[in-house]
């Protein structure tokens, strides 16, 4: 545990030394000139009336015993540590805005930016202690514990002098006792952590090994290599690669959804339409102008924070040649009339699960014949994909479905130098040039979920009913690639729709944001008249 963490605010302030002082505090010493006399410390923590800092249960609360319970399973015996992780600094004493660690999200039902530097404890219980306890935070093989800093409120002097925690910086906080409210876990404060962390740790009876997630809270993870390498649990290579596996089965674990998860889902995706809507609103104001795209990028963003927590992943606004550039997230062009405009956005919504939808757009609002037949290339490649998409059929089929049609087109085109089979072989493969990225992936707390999940547990995997997934061919001529006929050089489009494996197939969970040739134009036509309307 950070040794800032735990002085941070706790000794007077006359005695405090630099030293001791929190990280941030270091960090802010040449801009704060703070008061540090005893009276002002007393004058700072009279005086106030009762704050208001109500809390309910959170609708995730009811679903997160489950996952513990799984999870738990699967490492009977053994301390699991599953961190948030702690605030990024971007510089000074200014952070970036905190989100949560997926796991911590997920094992926790925690969303938003709760809770930097908390910390979800599995404390192992001997098997049968547990069972027919009632508690939604026992299992039958762990208890759950929610490690997390106790409020700076106006009683203590970290109120005031902590940028990080103290809630005249960031406003009132939850702290245990509201923590243990919205997830049903008991809460312990932070302070604890390390001591609880090194308790029996050892190999005898009665000792318990540890497993943690590492990549997330670099202290943590230091400690807990610390405490097992006392305990006898051998080399630091045996050590990781065993948190390693204990961090794929998290992130197997999210593949099948929850019916809170599928209901937070379909809030992010109608989101995320909106956030279409209001940029197809604000086009025909933004054609020709210096930067248009990051126009656009700024009317879904602020939908995006006004509907939800956030932009769920860089949005990427790609108008003409920057089209073919896969995550073109600058967003710096100027949108020319009769191009094309590809928009890859999603809503992260409160929860933290987020929607990742495409669209591909004529600036001026009419497909021409060449567009046209491109774009329907790219939208067959997609109905291919999800007709293939069956529960039990192997997830790679919906990339193997896409690709020969995708490689059809460019042979009728003439562009494909060898023919269709050929390019499908593994020794082939020419048609990638113009799709050298990958045609679905997970889609949940993350934009890439279950990303550590190994290769035949998801790509060699079967298609199960609760996975959702995205679907999302395209086509990338780049401006200077000489093997493609000049008219389609600089030309990138995508169709990107989220899905959802259920009993009897997939189902479009984004069916209700326009695709289909005619359908896009009238939404463009529909949007924009609705703006000048507002206009006039
Ligand atoms: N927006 C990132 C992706 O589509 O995978
Ligand atoms: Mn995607
Ligand atoms: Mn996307």
């Amino acid at each position: 545990m950070a040794e800032n963490q735990k002085n941070e605010g706790q000794q007077h302030p006359d005695e405090t030394t630099l030293a001791a002082e929190s990280q941030q505090t270091k960090r802010s010493h040449n801009r704060t000139l703070r008061p540090e006399s005893t009276t002002f410390e007393k004058f700072m923590l009279s005086g106030w009336g009762e704050e208001k800092n109500q809390v309910k249960p959170l609708e995730s609360a009811a679903f997160t015993p489950a996952r513990r319970s799984a999870l738990g399973k699967k490492f009977p015996g053994q301390r699991l540590i599953i961190p948030a992780g702690q605030h990024k600094v971007r510089n000074d004493d200014c952070d970036y805005a905190f989100r949560p660690d997926s796991a911590f999200a997920y094992y926790t039902g925690l969303g938003q930016d709760y809770e930097a530097g908390a910390v979800l404890v599995l404390e192992p219980v001997e098997a049968g202690t547990a069972a027919g306890d009632g508690s939604p935070a026992q299992s039958e093989t762990h208890q759950a514990t929610l490690y997390a800093h106790p409020r700076s409120d106006q009683t203590t002097s970290d109120y005031y002098r902590s940028a990080a925690y103290g809630e005249y910086w960031v406003g009132a906080r939850p702290g245990l006792k509201e923590l243990a409210i919205m997830t049903g876990i008991p809460t312990a404060d932070i302070a604890d952590f390390d001591h609880d962390l090194a308790a029996n740790v050892g190999t005898g009876d009665g000792h318990v090994d540890v497993r943690v997630i590492r990549n997330v809270d670099a202290d943590i993870t230091q400690e807990a290599d610390k405490v097992r390498t006392a305990g006898g649990f051998g080399d630091a290579a045996d050590i990781s690669e065993k948190d390693d596996a204990f961090y794929q089965e998290t992130s197997l674990q999210r593949m099948i959804k929850d019916s809170y998860e599928i209901n937070e889902m379909r809030k992010a995706i109608a989101a995320s339409k909106d956030g279409f809507t209001r940029m197809l609103a604000a086009l025909p104001s933004a054609l020709g102008k210096d930067r248009g795209e990051r126009i656009l990028e700024g009317e879904f963003n602020a939908n995006a924070r006004e509907e939800g927590n956030a932009e769920g992943y860089g949005t990427i606004v790609a108008s003409g040649a920057h089209a073919p550039t896969l995550h073109w997230m600058r967003n710096t062009g100027k949108i020319e009339s009769g191009d094309l405009l590809l928009i890859d956005a999603g809503v992260e919504v409160d929860s933290l699960y987020t929607a990742d939808i495409t669209r591909t757009f004529p600036t001026n609002g009419k497909f021409n014949d060449l567009q046209r037949e491109m774009y329907q290339v790219v939208l067959d490649a997609q109905q291919a994909g999800f007709e293939a998409a069956k529960p039990g059929a192997t997830y790679s089929v919906i990339h193997k479905e896409c690709m020969r049609v995708l490689a059809q087109a460019l042979h009728k085109w003439g562009i494909l130098p060898v023919s269709v089979e050929e390019s499908l072989s593994p020794q082939g493969q020419q048609h990638r040039r113009w799709h050298a990225c990958g045609v679905a992936h997970h889609l949940g707390l993350d934009v890439h979920d279950c990303s550590q999940a190994r290769f035949d547990d998801y790509q060699g995997a079967p298609l199960r009913p609760g996975m959702i997934f995205t679907i999302e061919p395209g086509l990338y001529f780049k401006d200077n690639d000489m093997l493609v006929p000049p008219e389609f050089r600089g030309v990138g489009i995508r169709i990107e729709d989220d899905v959802l494996m259920t009993e009897h197939g997939p189902e479009w969970l984004s069916i209700d944001i326009p695709k289909q040739i005619d359908d896009v134009e009238a939404w463009m036509a529909d949007s924009a008249a609705r703006q000048s309307s507002i206009r006039k």
